[in-house]
């Protein structure tokens, strides 16, 4: 047993002393140690499910899957059925050549294993895999004020500036470890002086700024600190209007990854910046000016890591993090008339959509528009994207996106939606 600084009472004294079996102990240890890493004294319970960030069965990960036949065997599971990442693989609607999926074959050989495992320690359904678990559709929703113990850095940073819920930004595994205990470690975001903010963003801009950029700026300035953004309510108006938490959906996956940012308040806009207004300001917080120079020197900066830098795109990705119902109406719409204004019929790149499951399920409920999106030559899937890239054979490949997290962590090149969609449209 570890000696620890926390207070542990009850219940989890007990497991502590291994009298709930050795496996639990083992969680219950990490958990602390994890905890007090970063300074927490306690443990405090949670109040919604977990969100789990490992989807994929890479055979590399054989020690987690040795985990979890354990917990298997001694009948433990998650406290409440739990959502997870995106599958990384849709042979059917993201086409593979012969040699990928040979190698996807081998990368994602314990796929089928891994979700089987998922299932029997409390995954929500089989349409649970989705990195916005938080829509409607997908059912995770948690309420202001919840604490959680989620991983995803684009759901953790959703969950705590749109819907004012507290997590932190915890690593995979231990995510899950929480949500089988049912609590987490208390620190960090999930205190008050957690969320205060350290930064000042004044957005200065002539127009809205495309959410993926601004994300991106923001974040590689803060990095994981939190920011107070002053000025987007001069264009979004003053309600969380579903477009208006789209717009924060992608913001906040932009800054989450090209920074690390867990939390950002918007003046007269999100739930605590609504309530404390400036009060939510630390007394000695710093301020970065973002103009659209600043803006457009931010988004010069991003290396273009394509093998031909002057290649023509052969893929676009549209929906990392996945899109909601209304992004898929509005993206339908889009590329519909577009194509109508170049008199063409198909978009020339091969474009991908990305929605959860259930968002997808929804979307098909309207065969008109969801006939109108595929006859554009579009696909539309569930997978991540970077998951599908996250290899030698297809990062060779001349991939465009309008995501700010999918241009950091692969090799595809970003681009704002409306030179995105012309790029589609026309090839080059
Ligand atoms: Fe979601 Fe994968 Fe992008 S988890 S945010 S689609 S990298």
């Amino acid at each position: 047993m570890i000696q620890t600084q926390m207070l542990l009472e009850g219940q989890d004294r007990e497991i502590l002393e291994g009298r709930k079996g050795q496996t639990l102990q083992k969680v219950l240890e990490s958990v602390v140690l994890y905890g007090e890493a970063f300074g927490a004294l306690k443990l405090v319970p949670l109040d919604g499910p977990v969100h789990l960030v490992t989807s994929f069965g890479i055979p590399l990960l054989r020690p987690v899957f040795d985990m979890m036949d354990e917990f298997i065997k001694n009948g433990i599971a998650a406290k409440s059925p739990f959502t997870v990442n995106p599958r990384p693989l849709d042979y059917e609607n993201v086409r593979c050549n012969p040699l990928e999926k040979f190698a996807f074959k081998i990368m994602y050989g314990k796929q089928k294993d891994y979700e089987s495992q998922l299932k029997l320690v409390g995954l929500k359904d089989e349409n649970a895999f989705s990195c916005t678990c938080y829509m409607e559709e997908v059912g995770n929703i948690p309420k202001p004020g919840d604490r959680l113990a989620w991983a995803e850095s684009s759901a953790v940073v959703y969950a705590n500036s749109v819907l004012g819920a507290r997590t932190n930004r915890n690593s995979g595994i231990i995510e899950l470890f929480c949500g089988i205990l049912g609590k987490a470690p208390l620190f960090g975001l999930l205190t008050e002086e957690g969320r205060r903010a350290v930064w000042l963003i004044d957005v200065k801009t002539k127009s809205l700024p495309h959410p993926q950029a601004l994300g991106s700026a923001i974040g590689m300035k803060v990095v994981e600190d939190v920011p107070f953004i002053r000025g987007l309510d001069r264009f979004l108006g003053g309600e969380l209007t579903p477009p208006v938490k789209d717009y924060f959906k992608e913001l906040g996956a932009a800054g989450a990854s090209n920074g690390a940012v867990g939390l950002f308040h918007v003046e007269n806009l999100t739930p605590e910046a609504k309530k404390a207004g400036a009060a939510l300001l630390a007394q000695n917080a710093k301020t970065y000016i973002i103009d659209d120079k600043e803006l457009a020197r931010v988004v010069a900066s991003y290396p273009v890591m394509w093998k031909k830098p002057g290649s023509r795109p052969k893929l676009g990705f549209i929906g990392c993090p996945h899109l909601s119902l209304g992004q898929l109406g509005q993206w339908t719409e889009k590329v519909r008339k577009i194509l109508e204004k170049e008199g063409r019929k198909k978009l020339k790149v091969r474009s991908v959509f990305c929605a959860a499951p259930d968002v997808v399920a929804r979307f098909k409920k309207n065969p008109i528009a969801h006939r109108a999106l595929l006859e554009t030559g579009a696909k539309l899937t569930s997978i991540c994207p970077l998951m599908y890239m996250n290899n030698p054979i297809c990062s060779k490949k001349a991939v465009v996106t309008n995501s700010n997290k999918l241009r950091t962590y692969t090799t595809a090149r970003f681009y704002p939606d409306e030179e995105l969609l012309a790029l589609l449209v026309k090839g080059r």
